[in-house]
């Protein structure tokens, strides 16, 4: 199957499923938007109230927030595919419960395999932790790290950003380097596709494969 054709497959699943309660209050399940083809994918934590009205990926004050950061940075929404770590609305929008997100990973997880992109920027703590277990977004936030030949980037959840002017200052500043990071990816991309010869030469030394933060301020 095409790529595509995984995602619209995926999308109806999760627009079917029952895996876990969130089921039970969800109006629209919200399997996530975007080209199957893209570089960036963004991650979020669960439909609020707009995105469970709509079926669609922040629409609400946070996805304005988030359109503005992506314009600032010069990407555009339509080239990123936005998806959740879960994809239905927990009630009162609390934060998703273990089981939930666990019964939900198999869906971001298909996505992710079909889509396969350069970079994963994490909004907020819970797909971060997908990720990067154990580290504190106060930390990392803004930071880059290879896992698996991507580089995730987490930043803090626009919404909390939103409400916090100190965090909001912050992820201004962590979205302003986005683009450097897909250049880097980029490039590492290209590196991979030389003669094998290369690229072992190159692996040798300080290879960004390694599980480091990178600190990329040359660009
Ligand atoms: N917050 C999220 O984490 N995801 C959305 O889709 C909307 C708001
Ligand atoms: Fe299924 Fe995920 Fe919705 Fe739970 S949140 S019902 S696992 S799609």
């Amino acid at each position: 199957m095409q790529p595509d054709q995984i995602l619209s497959t995926i999308a109806r699943q999760v627009s079917e499923c029952k895996r876990c309660p969130l089921h039970y209050s969800r109006k629209k399940a919200v399997p996530g938007e975007g080209p199957a083809q893209a570089e960036i994918m963004m991650i979020g934590e669960g439909p609020g109230f707009y995105e469970n009205e709509q079926g669609r990926p922040f629409v609400g004050a946070a996805g304005k927030f988030l359109d503005e950061l992506l314009e600032t940075c010069g990407i555009a929404r339509k080239d990123v595919f936005i998806t959740n770590v879960v994809k239905c609305r927990p009630p009162g929008n609390r934060d998703p419960q273990p089981e939930e997100l666990e019964a939900c990973s198999d869906y971001l997880d298909r996505q992710i395999e079909a889509i396969n992109p350069r970079v994963i920027v994490t909004l907020g703590r819970f797909s971060m932790a997908k990720f990067l277990p154990g580290v504190k977004i106060s930390e990392v936030h803004g930071q880059s790290f290879w896992r698996n030949g991507r580089l995730i980037v987490p930043m803090y959840h626009p919404a909390a950003a939103l409400h916090q002017p100190s965090l909001k200052a912050s992820v201004e500043r962590d979205f302003a380097r986005l683009s450097e990071y897909v250049q880097t990816a980029r490039q590492r991309g290209q590196a991979a596709e030389k003669p094998v010869l290369e690229e072992k030469e190159e692996t040798t030394g300080d290879s960004p494969a390694k599980d480091q933060p990178t600190q990329l301020s040359l660009f």
